[in-house]
């Protein structure tokens, strides 16, 4: 006697019967980037990321009304302004392009969710995630700062979710304080918990012209090798009251998915990050590999290794070709 297991993948309808993972629209979030600019046409291609655009506010909207009607739930939004400066001023700007577009979005689009990426590194001329010291070292408590008046002017934009992506100490907790002081006590926090210094990011860089113009950022993302810390970080990040726990990258980090999946019962996001899209990408525009198979074999991956939400660059094309249906 053996184990025939072949017996449950004899036809079409039984495999389909008995799939253990399904991806859905709304476990997708789709990554936009909105540039602060006078032309309203504005929607530049961004090279590493084929099919990714920097739009002005209006072609942010127009693709946005495209997605929605696709059954697009939520978005992640990352602003370029007009001016850099080494406070990252544009970040925490009531007027900024990341408060005007979380504005507009919800105003056409109610229902829409919109989540907003809380950082300064687009905003720094320097390109790091907070302030930099006369030595060239990151300051982590000014930065956590600048960090929370960030969430709370996205908050006070109409953000349904603000998710910090900065690797600052103890930022979560200063962006609760801040927005439960000022009353937004029923607003979520999506923490980049488990954020590795990775060189998937590569593309993304371009995407939000946010390469550092020194130095790394070793000494606040995490090194890609640790697990133990991984758990810490994450452990932190919950304790100082953050509601949804993030895994950046996904592809490379399947068993920190997992483990946090395991070890918590808050929900768990996963995010594909610009490296992983501009690979399938570009290994389909060479007819290397079947895109939409590939796509959705990395997905349907994260999503079994445990994460619930995952933020993909593909969320858009993917819910236009009906690649869900
Ligand atoms: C901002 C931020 C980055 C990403 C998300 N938020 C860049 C970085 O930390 O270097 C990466 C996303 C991607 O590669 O798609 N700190």
């Amino acid at each position: 006697m053996f184990y025939r297991g072949r017996k449950l993948r004899g036809s079409p309808v039984l495999r389909e019967m008995l799939r253990e993972t399904r991806l859905h629209p709304e476990d997708l979030i789709m990554g936009y980037f909105v540039a602060d600019t006078k032309d309203k046409d504005f929607c530049k291609a961004i090279q590493a990321m084929p099919g990714q655009y920097q739009l002005s506010l209006e072609k942010l909207l127009q693709t946005v009304r495209r997605a929605v009607d696709c059954g697009l739930r939520a978005c992640l939004l990352f602003g370029l302004p007009a001016v850099k400066d080494a406070v990252g001023s544009g970040a925490y700007a009531r007027d900024g392009i990341v408060q005007r577009a979380v504005s507009a979005l919800k105003e056409n689009f109610p229902e829409l969710l919109v989540i907003t990426d809380v950082c300064l590194c687009e905003y720094t001329d320097h390109g790091h995630c907070g302030l930099v010291s006369p030595e060239g070292e990151v300051r982590n408590d000014a930065s956590v700062e600048l960090i929370a008046r960030t969430a709370l002017s996205h908050a006070e934009a109409g953000a349904d979710m603000v998710a910090p992506s900065d690797m600052m100490d103890g930022r979560v907790a200063a962006i609760r304080t801040i927005l439960d002081e000022a009353g937004f006590t029923a607003l979520p926090i999506m923490s980049y918990a488990v954020k590795h210094a990775s060189a998937f990011y590569g593309p993304f860089r371009e995407a939000a012209e946010s390469a550092p113009r020194f130095g790394d950022r070793k000494s606040y993302q995490m090194d890609p090798a640790n697990r133990r810390e991984a758990m810490r970080e994450a452990a932190a990040d919950i304790e100082e009251g953050a509601d949804i726990i993030m895994v950046k990258p996904a592809i490379s980090c399947l068993d920190l998915i997992r483990e946090v999946r395991d070890a918590w019962d808050l929900p768990v996001a996963a995010y594909q990050v610009s490296g992983e899209y501009s690979m399938i990408k570009a290994a389909a525009q060479l007819g290397w590999i079947d895109e939409k198979a590939v796509l959705m074999e990395a997905l349907t991956g994260i999503k079994r290794a445990g994460a619930e939400l995952i933020i993909s660059y593909y969320t858009q094309e993917l819910l236009e070709q009906g690649w869900l249906s």
